[in-house]
């Protein structure tokens, strides 16, 4: 009866158990991956908010299906304003950066076409290709003092069915940028191959270590068909608004059929709501006001985490240079489930263990940066202790 697309391994693994064990018994967390921003203190005040969903305009509906005018103004300047010249008429905007991958995979993709991920990335990449049909294949980023994109393992991930390649600048959760370099080899291999490049942004405001040839965007790389992914959800601090957006660039024979089938894409659904993208339009002008308080959350937990260890340690946080993640390499005398049950059922700490992110080898364990202050430093001591014990 249902499709084999939507036959899925949803069985609880072993962590998640115990997670609704320990919350059905009552029993306190310390939940180091919250990655919400919304539970953990930050983003706009209330009368923020209320202020930006008041615009009188949102009584009338009168949309455009790559949206409202003022909204893709509105993005425009968002680039611009951080350097980048982008004009509104290239911009795209979705109801989330999620919908924008929809978007895309279907104007690129028939079914069964690939799209090349990095590994470790995003969990979700797998769902959001595998509903559109489209098969998601790894490719590997390696940790040598500093993640870089392997061009043998890169190379070897592609087919006579690939049609995109996703790039995550900076990565969640390696916080690694994408760096001018291997800009330049995935425009190569893209043009030699008619593939189209993918690149989410969403945490591109968030840079932490220093990372020399950080690409900020692909917005105008030139002689690929770039698709820059990017939205409120983390620049604002505001996933409850629902509003993403993609910004195409590239030779303009390429852009300009993209954009009008996007058209026809977006007209379909019409999903991105009037009040959400009036709001958008204050909101982001009003960045800062969020950005701010959130960069400090994210280099004080860094400073916690790095500080936790003690010397000679066995465990290593590795270098974040930017995101709202922290990846910690651990012994391999557990595997990383064992890590993160120990770690649950014996000191009330919650981790991500490196699988959830498809990291390509063992053992990883994976932190949220924005959880609070005290939170973050108390569960981290006990991660310290369990580590080190
Ligand atoms: C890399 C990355 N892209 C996209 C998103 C989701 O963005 P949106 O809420 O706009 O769908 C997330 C959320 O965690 C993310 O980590």
């Amino acid at each position: 009866m249902f499709s084999r697309r939507t036959s899925w391994d949803i069985s609880a693994t072993p962590l998640a158990e115990a997670v609704a064990r320990r919350t059905a018994e009552g029993r306190p967390l310390l939940d180091l991956t919250e990655a919400n921003p919304t539970r953990v203190g930050l983003g706009f005040s209330p009368a923020a908010l209320r202020e930006a969903l008041a615009d009188p305009r949102a009584a009338r509906y009168e949309p455009n299906p790559l949206g409202l005018a003022a909204a893709r103004e509105a993005i425009a300047r968002y680039y611009a304003e951080r350097g980048h010249a982008v004009v509104p008429e290239r911009v795209v905007v979705t109801a989330s950066t999620s919908e924008a991958y929809a978007f895309l995979f279907k104007l690129l993709a028939d079914p069964g076409d690939e799209a090349l991920v990095p590994e470790p990335s995003y969990p979700l990449f797998a769902y959001l290709a595998g509903l559109e049909s489209v098969r998601t294949v790894g490719y590997p980023l390696r940790y040598d003092g500093e993640w870089h994109l392997d061009r043998h393992g890169l190379e070897s991930a592609l087919s006579a069915r690939t049609r995109a390649i996703v790039t995550v600048s900076p990565n969640n959760p390696s916080g690694s940028f994408l760096k001018a370099d291997e800009l330049a080899l995935l425009s190569q291999v893209c043009g030699e191959r008619g593939l189209v490049l993918i690149a989410d942004e969403v945490f591109s405001d968030f840079a932490l270590d220093p990372a020399p040839g950080r690409v900020e965007t692909v917005c105008g790389t030139p002689g690929v068909l770039a698709f820059a992914l990017s939205g409120i959800s983390k620049i604002g601090a505001l996933p409850q608004l629902k509003v993403g957006w993609m910004v195409a660039s590239g030779p303009e024979a390429l852009v300009e059929p993209a954009m009008r089938r996007l058209e026809v894409i977006a007209d379909t659904y019409l999903s991105a709501s009037t009040p959400s993208q009036l709001a958008l339009v204050a909101l982001l002008a009003r960045r800062a006001e969020v950005q701010e308080p959130l960069r400090e959350r994210l280099r004080r937990n860094l400073e916690t985490l790095r500080a936790a260890r003690g010397p000679g340690a066995s465990w290593q946080p590795l270098k974040v240079e930017g995101g709202w993640s922290a990846v910690l390499r651990v012994p391999r005398t557990r595997s990383e489930q064992e890590w993160a049950l120990a770690l649950l059922e014996e000191d009330g700490v919650l981790v991500h263990p490196g699988f959830f992110f498809d990291f390509p080898g063992e053992a990883y364990l994976v932190v949220s940066l924005i959880v609070p202050p005290e939170e973050f430093a108390e569960g981290v001591a006990r991660l310290g202790r369990r580590l080190e014990g």
